[in-house]
């Protein structure tokens, strides 16, 4: 009997990744790849093999062209000019705007701020909505999971309000503990701040029925959603959420560019976080009104460049079809899970039902940094470390894994790269050898 089969099964199903949609892994990648003009250079004379897209995707030709023809054919400020090309500009702006709106399926554009990206979207959430409305004892609810960018704003809105932070606990698949998540909301819970897709484990969590709790408790929800949007479709009416996050730079779009979805009425009632040009009605030196949202919450110039290249982005993406490239991604992460589970000593951390493309693991012996590096030799590219989520690695006990992720461009090449790299660290540490 194969020895392998008894892990293969288990793994499957653990973490059944299906192939919804039922496109092959490698047509998609094929199709797009003379998109992305990165992936044709040569890293330490290897072949590049990109598997670190939840740290940030690669731009698509068209993206590049957005962000060049605005500089080179539209630039100028926007909101501000009486002149043809600050208009232009501004209906560029506006246009992506309306693009973020339809992505998410947003009611209205008001209802869409953008921001430098996840990060600072929750922060405004934190600084704005958190200042003017949490006592002390109330509670802000995250998981286990969340990246750190969900779990500092809050801390020091907290250390500002009185507020206090709980986390639902994980299981050891990766999962919130069943009914922890329910049980954790009181009635001091004011607000649950939850991830969409864990960036360390891949976990998708079951956000809408979460919603539901949350809103059944008087909590209002904001999801982060960093790692959702470019791998399935996300509806903000349909979740029902009050807050979404996310950044174009995981989405194939520029880097410094993100937004937040938020439900008009919150954003009307909520004050600014930052003061400036744009975001205001009228300013005097006895005191200052405020403009309505989004612009109340966009102080500066903003990245006018980026907001094109988001809209670019979206628009390539949409284009191709997210149940498209969620078949393509489940099908490769099977098979690269497969491979993985081959490699004796390779640990996965994080099996949950359903995972994205993450593929984070320990392999027996050799610390995540020595392999990041080993691998890097060989022309591929991952992440190894906490992640930005260290209480994470706390629950498992690990000072951090090394971490695949996949993006449209990836095919079984990539895998096998991966795998013969590892097979190679392994070698050189001399472990890894069947007992
Ligand atoms: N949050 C990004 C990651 O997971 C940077 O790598």
């Amino acid at each position: 009997m194969n020895a392998l089969a008894p892990r293969l099964d288990a793994a499957r199903a653990e973490a059944p990744v299906g192939t919804p949609g039922g496109a092959p892994a490698v047509s998609l990648a094929a199709q797009v790849a003379a998109d992305f003009p990165i992936l044709t250079r040569r890293v330490r004379d290897k072949r590049l093999v990109y598997l670190d897209n939840a740290a940030t995707t690669h731009k698509p030709e068209a993206v590049i062209e957005a962000e060049r023809a605005f500089y080179r054919e539209s630039n100028a400020n926007i909101h501000r000019g009486v002149h043809w090309l600050s208009q232009h500009a501004t209906d560029l702006y506006e246009g992506a705007r309306e693009r973020v709106q339809r992505f998410l399926n947003a009611a209205r554009s008001e209802e869409i701020v953008f921001t430098r990206g996840t990060t600072e979207a929750i922060n405004l959430v934190a600084w704005s909505w958190g200042r003017a409305n949490l006592k002390p004892g109330d509670e802000i609810l995250v998981t286990g999971m969340e990246h750190h960018s969900n779990i500092v704003p809050w801390q020091l809105v907290c250390e500002q309000t009185g507020a206090v932070l709980k986390a639902v606990p994980l299981t050891d698949r990766g999962e919130l503990e069943p009914g922890a998540f329910e049980a954790m909301l009181g009635p001091r819970t004011r607000l649950a701040a939850i991830v969409h897709v864990s960036n360390a484990l891949g976990t998708v969590n079951p956000v809408a029925a979460m919603i539901e709790r949350a809103h059944a408790a008087g909590a209002l929800v904001l999801v982060d959603g960093a790692q959702a949007v470019a791998h399935q479709a996300v509806d903000v009416q349909a979740l029902g959420c009050d807050f979404y996050a996310f950044s174009g730079h995981k989405l194939y779009g520029p880097t410094g560019i993100g937004a937040l979805y938020a439900r008009h009425e919150l954003l009307a009632a909520m004050p600014p976080w930052q003061g400036g040009g744009d975001m205001i009605r009228t300013v005097s030196f006895e005191g200052s009104t405020w403009a309505d949202p989004p612009a109340r919450f966009e102080a500066g110039t903003p990245n006018i460049a980026g907001g094109v290249g988001l809209a670019a982005a979206i628009d390539y993406v949409t284009g191709i079809g997210l149940p498209r490239i969620a078949a393509h991604e489940h099908a490769l992460l099977e098979y690269a899970t497969e491979a993985a589970l081959r490699i004796p000593g390779l640990r996965l951390i994080g099996t949950a039902p359903g995972k994205t493309g993450i593929l984070s693991f320990m392999v027996e012996g050799i610390h995540p940094h020595d392999l990041g590096t080993i691998l890097d030799a060989e022309g591929v590219a991952i992440r190894a470390g906490h992640h930005c989520a260290m209480p994470v690695m706390t629950r498992f006990g690990i000072p951090g894994t090394a971490r695949a992720s996949l993006a449209i461009y990836n095919d079984e090449r990539d895998i096998d790269a991966l795998m013969a790299a590892i097979r190679g660290a392994q070698r050189m540490f001399g472990t890894g050898a069947r007992p």
